[in-house]
């Protein structure tokens, strides 16, 4: 694993950033994953100056986003859909249909996630993946005790993870319960990830996963295993590594 560490939050986006372009400069039609949250805001708003400053072809650029709450609409302003639509999608020229998400308000969510996982493989798999890390270790939404072997399905979020999310709802009662997310497996068959975190708020759970032991318990020591991972972070959350 490669690790860089910058200054603060907005650097651990630019970083990122500069790293995902230099990949779409090399592979115009790059498969890409993305990931949501507080600490992607920094990345994502670094990546659309990029683009536009670099003019940055999108066209062929495909992308899979790595989880939905079960029982948001994608017009619902706490689903991860829309938050993408408003700060990314709706910033760049991509082609709607090169924009892939899982529907958490599908009839049939195991049959949502199996057809996820198929569109990924008929892409040709994930070139590169972004990550953030929840506190308790969570990648995506597989929170601990999920199977490394886990590939797209339905989970239940642990009451950490809803308590850790209610900031971006009116109350804990309505953070959803379910989601759909991407599995470890299938996060680990990109073919490159790079890992974002920032704030001192991580650095217990980012010492924990670099330093302790690779186990499901922090589903995070997982990434210790792939060959290809570049771990960006700040002065905050790097603090208690070594
Ligand atoms: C979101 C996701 C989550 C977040 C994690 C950190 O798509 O996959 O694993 O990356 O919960 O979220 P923030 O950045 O809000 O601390």
């Amino acid at each position: 694993m490669k690790i860089v560490i910058v200054k603060n939050s907005k650097d651990v986006g630019a970083k990122a950033a500069w790293l995902v372009v230099k990949e779409i400069i090399k592979k115009r039609d790059l498969v890409l994953g993305l990931a949501t949250g507080g600490t992607m805001i920094p990345f994502y708003r670094s990546l659309i100056d990029l683009i536009k400053g670099k003019k940055i072809e999108l066209i062929n650029v495909r992308t899979f986003n790595l989880d939905e709450y079960v029982g948001l609409s994608r017009e619902d302003r706490r689903s991860y859909y829309y938050s993408m639509k408003k700060n990314f999608f709706s910033k760049v020229a991509m082609l709607e249909k090169n924009i892939n998400f899982l529907d958490g308000m599908a009839r049939n969510l195991d049959l949502e996630c199996e057809n996820y996982e198929k569109k990924i493989e008929d892409a040709g798999g994930i070139d590169l993946q972004i990550l953030g890390i929840g506190r308790n270790g969570h990648i995506g939404f597989n929170e601990p005790w999920s199977s490394f072997r886990s590939r797209t399905r339905e989970v239940f979020l642990s009451d950490f993870t809803r308590k850790d999310n209610s900031r971006f709802f009116s109350s804990l009662s309505k953070v959803p319960k379910r989601a759909l997310t991407m599995g470890i497996a299938t996060i680990m068959s990109a073919r490159k990830i790079i890992l974002l975190a920032s704030g001192k708020s991580k650095a217990g759970i980012v010492h924990r996963a670099l330093h302790g032991r690779i186990s499901e318990d922090v589903p995070a020591s997982v990434l210790y295993k792939h060959h290809n991972i570049i771990f960006v972070s700040d002065k905050g959350s790097a603090s208690e590594l070594d």
